[in-house]
């Protein structure tokens, strides 16, 4: 009998999980895919509940719908994401790089410092418009053609030199791998990351790794990938397939360029389909706040959604409004021939995802099992070592130490500094 008692922890360290994790993402998984009745509702919130009381936390879950634009603004007013999605799922699948994002505490403070900083002396909103003229001519019928030049636009505002066709290639390849375990659709390829973390962080001059010493290389690599990289390439191929959607709703006449306003267009698809479907912070320690961004969130709401709001908003909203104002236009102007975004579009996680196949789903249950299975475990006090994580952590400094090539040629330092950048940083939404 003593033995057996012994056994217990074990015992509860398999059941546990397998059970609160394994029926309640089926139970929820079943209902995603249901349409948005208000048992779906009430089910998806009693997942959050149940995950929260797993951290021994108070969640509320908003629909964006039902807050003013100011609730919607005292909420994201905290600076921290907290312990749901951004910390459980994006941190892992963001892995080797850190995503400023998603992370929280020291690692977020000292790389929010850094990437302002490289965000500064890019002096973006002088060069940004000629770095899209002299990008930006190529077609968009792609979803790869449309990261790649996302890719080679950032590639030279960043390191003042062309990106090659390889790399460009590489570079895309390297997001789809990305997106698909962000939005929990399989695996990312470690080769690939890998490959492009290497080569980015080849180009990357040594004065970033030197300046900052308290940052790991891997910190520093990663305020230049995730923000400046991979985010973007996602953000904006997905926007581009909205834009394509809202436009072909249009009547033919509303679709020609006298008619159609690049901006009005962009704003129509970002509210329709929200890049980031859900916002999430812990405004005080025991309490966690989801923001579910609605599709018919009205105008003033979504100016304190779309890009965020308070002290973890998009810095890069200017540069990134710029260059969809400038494709869009472009496409309008050409009358959209060779302007078709959604071909070869995957992994969204979003709206405008085609339909979802029984291997993606699979994934999905797999990354909310472990979700909830971990949460269980450290509820009942055991504590699990991630050690594929671990493996992926130990091997950062191989990643960057490659660094073979001399810094590149750019002077960072001591460049002119007031480029409006920090105060672009500073400026609230417009939408
Ligand atoms: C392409 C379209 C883009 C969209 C739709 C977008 C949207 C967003 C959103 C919604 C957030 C989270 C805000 C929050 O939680 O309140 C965010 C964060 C962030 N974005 Fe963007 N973004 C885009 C492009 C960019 C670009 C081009 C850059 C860099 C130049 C950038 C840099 C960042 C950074 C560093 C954060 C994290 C900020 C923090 O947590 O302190 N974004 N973005």
């Amino acid at each position: 009998m003593p033995a057996l008692l012994a056994e217990i922890p074990s015992l509860a360290s398999v059941f546990v999980p397998i059970v609160v994790g394994g029926a309640t993402t089926l139970f929820f998984a079943w209902l995603l895919l249901a349409n948005q009745s208000s048992l779906s509702i009430y089910v998806r919130d009693g997942f959050f509940k149940l995950w929260a009381a797993l951290q021994r936390k108070s969640i509320t879950v908003q629909d964006t719908n039902d807050l003013s634009p100011a609730d919607i603004r005292s909420v994201l007013r905290s600076r921290n994401k907290g312990s749901f999605f951004e910390r459980a799922v994006s941190q892992k699948a963001w892995l080797p790089l850190h995503s400023l994002e998603s992370e929280d505490g020291e690692r977020y403070e000292r790389m929010r410092i850094v990437f302002h900083k490289v965000l500064v002396e890019t002096r973006y909103p002088k060069r940004i418009a000629g770095l899209m003229e002299k990008h930006c001519n190529r077609d968009m019928s792609s979803c790869r053609s449309v990261c790649e030049t996302v890719a080679r636009v950032f590639f030279d505002l960043l390191f003042d030199k062309e990106l090659d066709d390889e790399s460009a290639k590489l570079y895309f390849d390297a997001s789809m791998e990305w997106r698909r375990e962000i939005a929990m659709k399989g695996f990312a390829s470690k080769t690939t990351k890998v490959a492009f973390v290497k080569h980015l962080a080849r180009h990357i001059p040594n004065k970033w790794f030197e300046t900052y010493p308290e940052c790991t290389k891997m910190e520093i690599v990663s305020c230049f990938a995730q923000p400046f990289f991979i985010s973007p390439m996602i953000n904006v191929s997905d926007i581009l397939v909205a834009v394509f959607n809202v436009a072909a709703t249009l009547p033919q006449n509303a679709r020609s360029p006298v008619q159609l306003n690049a901006k009005e267009l962009v704003k129509m698809a970002m509210l329709k389909y929200p890049a980031f479907p859900i916002l999430e912070r812990e405004v005080s320690p025991n309490q966690q706040v989801i923001l579910l961004l609605s599709p018919t969130s009205n105008e003033k709401q979504a100016s304190a959604l779309l890009f965020g709001s308070g002290p973890r908003r998009c810095p890069g909203k200017d540069v990134a409004l710029t260059l969809l104002h400038h494709i869009v236009e472009r496409a309008s102007r050409n009358m959209w021939k060779n302007f078709t975004p959604a071909v070869g579009h995957l992994y969204s996680g979003r709206n405008n995802d085609k339909e979802v196949v029984v291997s993606e789903l699979l994934f999905v249950l797999r990354v909310l099992v472990r979700t909830l299975g971990m949460a269980a475990l450290d509820f009942i006090g055991l504590k699990y070592a991630d050690s594929a994580s671990q493996a992926f952590y130990s091997e950062d400094q191989d990643m960057v130490e490659e660094r073979s090539v001399p810094a590149v040629s750019v002077d960072l330092v001591g460049n002119d500094t007031d480029s409006g950048a920090e105060s672009a940083s500073d400026s609230e939404c417009e939408y």
